[in-house]
């Protein structure tokens, strides 16, 4: 797990988080046991339970009762990834192998659906239908946003409005789902639960833009996944979307952009021409936008000691490198 400072009011309880993820994956069926417990162990930046715990911290002090919910968010984001990583033919996850690399399709389609599935039974304790129709409106659009991903792949013309929606979709929801259902479990009031699902949406906005710039532009091995991905499988994201309308090579890029081989075989040329044309820059203007958009919804909540930690993460997220 990564060890971020502004974690460390909630080291307690993501310390049990960290001990129930594993402890409560137990099929009959060992395959699914060792394909769930690998990519859990590999680790992660656990942004998703964090959120659940800051956000009930906020408002009380003892926040047992918000750990099977925090580590519900955690198996539900693990779930996306194994079939991300499936669908997207990757072979690094965490810096490890991924579900699909080590283990195959048919292994990951089950142990994705076994993750999900079980996250659904840690809800079970709150006994509120509310916090379900949450969740699975969310997955539901998580879906949506990960199959209207992969329709939109090699389409040049799709621009910005279509972009965020999609990224909105399969990111931004689950992060701002995480404070909204930790305030909720809570003693927080209407309007504070507002600002902090508004807070966890825009915050995820810039999250996924700079995933898409990291893609670009990062170390792979900091990163823990591939780079370059989403080139090669024509996912067009925000500094290429930039590039497409701004610089004097479009016409190329769009041809290039456009084809499945020359996405594979020019990857290298097609992210000079991005990083050229200003898309990093541009993308990371709009991610620091949306950053800015989250730290004016921590503006709304009262004085707390939590106040800076949720400050401090939105300014760590528009400077990550992984
Ligand atoms: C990866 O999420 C998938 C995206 C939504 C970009 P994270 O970057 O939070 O992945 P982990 O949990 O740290 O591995
Ligand atoms: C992932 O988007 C979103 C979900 C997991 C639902 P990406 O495909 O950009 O995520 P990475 O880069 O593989 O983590
Ligand atoms: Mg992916
Ligand atoms: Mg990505």
């Amino acid at each position: 797990m990564a060890d971020f400072s502004f974690f460390d009011s909630i080291s307690y309880e993501l310390d049990l988080v960290e001990n129930g993820l594993t402890k409560h994956i137990n099929s009959n069926v060992g395959v699914i046991n060792d394909a769930a417990a690998h990519l859990i162990k590999a680790g992660g930046k656990r942004m998703r339970p964090a959120f659940v715990l800051l956000a009930a911290k906020y408002f009380k002090e003892d926040i047992i009762d918000a750990i099977p919910m925090a580590e519900a968010l955690e198996l539900i984001h693990v779930a996306t990834l194994v079939h991300d990583d499936l669908i997207d033919n990757s072979d690094l996850r965490r810096g490890k192998a991924t579900v699909r690399s080590r283990w195959g399709n048919r292994t990951s389609i089950y142990t994705g659906n076994y993750i999900f599935a079980h996250a659904l039974t840690l809800l079970e304790k709150y006994d509120r239908l509310d916090i379900i129709d949450i969740l699975a409106d969310t997955s539901m659009k998580i879906c949506d946003g990960e199959i209207n991903q992969m329709l939109s792949c090699y389409n040049t013309s799709l621009g910005l409005k279509s972009y965020l929606r999609r990224i909105e979709r399969k990111t931004a929801l689950l992060i701002s789902v995480s404070c909204q259902l930790g305030a909720m479990i809570s003693d927080a009031k209407e309007e504070q639960i507002k600002a902090l699902q508004e807070y966890g949406y825009y915050l995820g906005m810039a999250f996924q833009i700079t995933d898409d710039i990291l893609d670009l532009v990062a170390d792979e091995k900091t990163l823990g996944k591939p780079t370059g991905s989403d080139i090669r499988q024509g996912v067009i994201t925000l500094p290429a979307i930039y590039a497409l309308n701004h610089d004097p090579r479009r016409e190329e890029l769009k041809g290039l952009l456009g084809s499945p081989e020359l996405c594979i075989d020019e990857m290298e040329r097609i992210i000079e021409i991005i990083i050229d044309s200003d898309g990093i820059d541009y993308a990371s203007y709009a991610a620091n936008h949306f950053a800015d958009l989250a730290l004016r919804r921590v503006a709304l909540l009262p004085p707390s000691p939590l106040h800076k930690t949720f400050i401090d993460i939105a300014e760590f997220l528009s400077v990550r490198e992984y």
